[in-house]
């Protein structure tokens, strides 16, 4: 590994590194816009100019790389890079001015305010001044189709989200027109956003606030808005996602990318948008018996006194929620899995699973055997198995898996539904619990590529409604001797 010194410290790197890279990970800022792990660099921006010892010209860190050690001094120190000197200081400050020379100052009203790259730099790196004198260009607001609004007078012409549809979603939506001050980036003419499954993502990467989300935009700023670390719970992948929420209400979705995971920068728009599909603060709360409002206790000795059950667990549910589950089954081969959603693959660079149960792996390893539902059913019409109990979400399961289920549960003497809302199955069950969401528990999956992924708490769930484990306890809780 060669040597090299940053600011006169010396650190040994793998050959061909980006010096930008190598500086992010010593935890030394280097300032960026066009830069980003994901995508091909192409110099741009000037922001990220740093000194190079022996080289007349400040040069670019983004496409700076770490060259070999000799064969013959494989210790020797085979560049000197300095961030922080007067030259690098005064470059930075003079991109800043070029940069803001025709950027509105619409902070006040602008989405990216308190996210925004362009401020942050502006602080830490900014002249504080501007020798612009002339009128600034001006352009209205316009839609990219339905889920993309641009404002190009925003605009610093860093080509990330030109480069994203070029060489990540591939439709190439996005391109640059004209030159000079009047340069703009736009769509081929005729072409939308709304083609591409993946554009919300070009609103993450626009570092400054020209790609707003239509769905996000004027709703909420982004100061008081708490980040907790999930997944999604779309499919197999389980891509960690940030829940941005704030007085019990989730705003967004938003990729946590994973160091040096670049597919882990990227969501799909399914994804994204899956967030308002989790604001339910004011659904059912009451355990229901036989369609009525019953208690606990009543629900509990009805199972109980049904015979052996069989547990059915869908595998878009957490690994603790799958273990729990899995205790209420009489025998170890009576755990089922459920769950048939396939996800089209549009994008394979990003989707590499086509398989729409988030954690099919997670339930396998509980010993939950996925696709033996028919096997269930025999049992429960041969009277072997009397109650059944049912862990259910009915967007993730095909209406050919439904009515399979349904009729598993009208053969059964008992059946239990545990889902967030009721479903038509959950309503045929003899008795329904409330339980939390994903957003509203913690847990832990395993995907597709026997990952483990963690999601923590990021809702308070309704009052009566808890978490499957709470309800499993419960359930097979002993009655005290009267
Ligand atoms: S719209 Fe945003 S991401 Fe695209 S070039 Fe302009 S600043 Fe960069
Ligand atoms: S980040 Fe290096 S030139 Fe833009």
């Amino acid at each position: 590994m060669p040597t090299i010194k940053i600011n006169d410290v010396e650190m040994n790197v793998n050959p061909g590194a980006l010096v930008l890279d190598v500086c992010r990970k010593a935890g030394i800022d280097i300032p960026h816009y066009c830069y980003h792990p994901a995508l091909t660099p192409v110099a741009t921006c000037r922001m990220c100019l740093v000194e190079i010892k022996g080289q007349p010209k400040l040069a670019t860190s983004c496409t700076t790389t770490v060259p070999p050690a000799p064969k013959d001094n494989p210790e020797a120190v085979v560049m000197e890079v300095f961030t922080n000197t007067p030259a690098v200081a005064d470059a930075r400050a003079g991109v800043m001015e070029f940069l803001l020379m025709n950027h509105p100052l619409d902070c006040p009203i602008c989405d990216q305010a308190g996210e925004c790259k362009l401020q942050d730099y502006s602080y830490s790196y900014g002249s504080g001044d501007s020798r612009m004198a002339e009128v600034k260009r001006r352009y209205r607001y316009e839609d990219l189709g339905a889920k993309i609004v641009i404002d190009k007078n925003r605009c610093i012409h860093c080509t990330r989200c030109v480069r994203f549809t070029r060489e990540i979603s591939g439709g190439g939506e996005l391109t640059v027109a004209q030159r000079g001050s009047r340069l703009e980036v736009t769509t081929f003419t005729g072409k939308s956003m709304d083609q591409n499954p993946f554009a919300g993502n070009v609103v993450d990467l626009c570092p400054v606030g020209a790609l707003t989300s239509r769905d996000f935009r004027f709703r909420k700023r982004v100061w008081f808005l708490k980040s907790t670390p999930s997944i999604s719970r779309h499919s197999a992948l389980g891509s960690p996602i940030w829940i941005d929420h704030e007085g019990n209400t989730a705003y967004r979705f938003r990729p946590r990318p994973l160091e040096d995971r670049n597919d882990t920068h990227f969501i799909s728009d399914e994804e994204r948008y899956a967030y308002a599909h989790y604001n339910r603060p004011d659904r059912p709360a009451q355990p229901l018996l036989r369609g009525a409002g019953a208690t606990l206790d009543a629900i509990r000795e009805a199972l109980q006194a049904a015979g052996p059950a069989a547990v059915i667990g869908q595998g878009t549910f957490g690994c603790d929620t799958a273990q729990r589950l899995g205790e209420l089954a009489a025998a170890a081969d009576l755990r089922y899995g459920s769950g048939d959603k396939v996800i089209p693959v549009v994008l394979p660079l990003l989707q590499k699973s086509a398989d729409g149960i988030l954690n099919r792996r997670g339930f396998s390893e509980r010993g939950f055997r996925f696709g033996a539902l028919e096997e269930l059913l025999a049992k429960v019409e041969r009277g072997e198995v009397k109650a059944v109990v049912l862990l259910h979400d009915a967007a993730f399961t095909s209406a050919k898996e439904s009515e399979l289920l349904g009729r598993i549960l009208k053969a059964a003497a008992f059946s239990l539904a545990l889902e967030v809302e009721a479903s038509d199955l959950g309503r045929a069950a003899t008795a329904w619990l409330p339980i939390t969401s994903y957003v509203e528990e913690s847990d832990f999956i395993v995907n597709h590529d026997g990952e483990l992924r963690r999601y923590q708490k990021a809702l308070q769930p309704p009052k009566g409604v808890r978490t499957v484990p709470a309800w499993v306890k419960e359930l097979a809780a002993v009655p005290a001797a009267v």
